[in-house]
């Protein structure tokens, strides 16, 4: 049985928010930070970006499975879903690349990991870089909200 990474991925961002004591936003993902931000930029254009795209827009059609039933790339731009995931979840997943408890056990995919590439540092400025990328109004609020709600439980 294959299952929709994203869902898969919204429903334990849900559950792990329980035990995120962080909260959503980590300060070492800070998109503020324009040294981070800059170091950020050059790790995501080395490394990510021939998959996500050089402007964050992922791959065309990216909800359409391949011929052999993988998922294309997302976008991480607002248009896709790296948005609704708490830092710490999209860390572990750039880190680990998608296995549990971020996706179900032997689940295929083309995202690599990339705990041999990158150190922690890189990983969290890739990420910057990434969330200030988040601009629009809407998705700040959605944050902020997703935000507060992991807090209160
Ligand atoms: C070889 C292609 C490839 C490269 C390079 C790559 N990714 Fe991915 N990535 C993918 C694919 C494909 C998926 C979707 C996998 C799935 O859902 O099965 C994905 C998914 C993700 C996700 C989870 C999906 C989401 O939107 O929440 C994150 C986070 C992510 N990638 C971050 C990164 C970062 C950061 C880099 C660079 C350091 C990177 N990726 C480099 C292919 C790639």
């Amino acid at each position: 049985m294959r299952l929709r990474a994203s869902l898969v991925a919204a429903a334990l961002a849900l559950a792990g928010c329980e035990q995120a004591s962080s909260g959503f936003d980590d300060a070492r993902a800070d998109p503020r930070d324009a040294a981070r931000v800059a170091l950020g930029e050059r790790v995501y254009l080395q490394h990510c970006a021939s998959c996500h795209g050089a402007r964050l827009e992922g791959q065309p059609d990216w909800r359409r499975r391949l011929a052999n039933g993988r998922l294309p790339a997302p976008p991480h731009d607002e248009s896709g879903h790296t948005w609704h995931h708490p830092d710490a979840m999209n860390f572990a997943m750039t880190k680990h690349g998608l296995v549990p408890p971020h996706a179900p056990p032997n689940y295929e995919s083309d995202m690599p990991a990339f705990a041999d590439k990158l150190s922690d540092d890189e990983i969290w400025s890739v990420l910057a870089f990434i969330k200030s990328r988040w601009t629009s109004r809407e998705v700040r609020e959605a944050r902020a909200q997703m935000s507060a709600s992991a807090a209160a439980r």
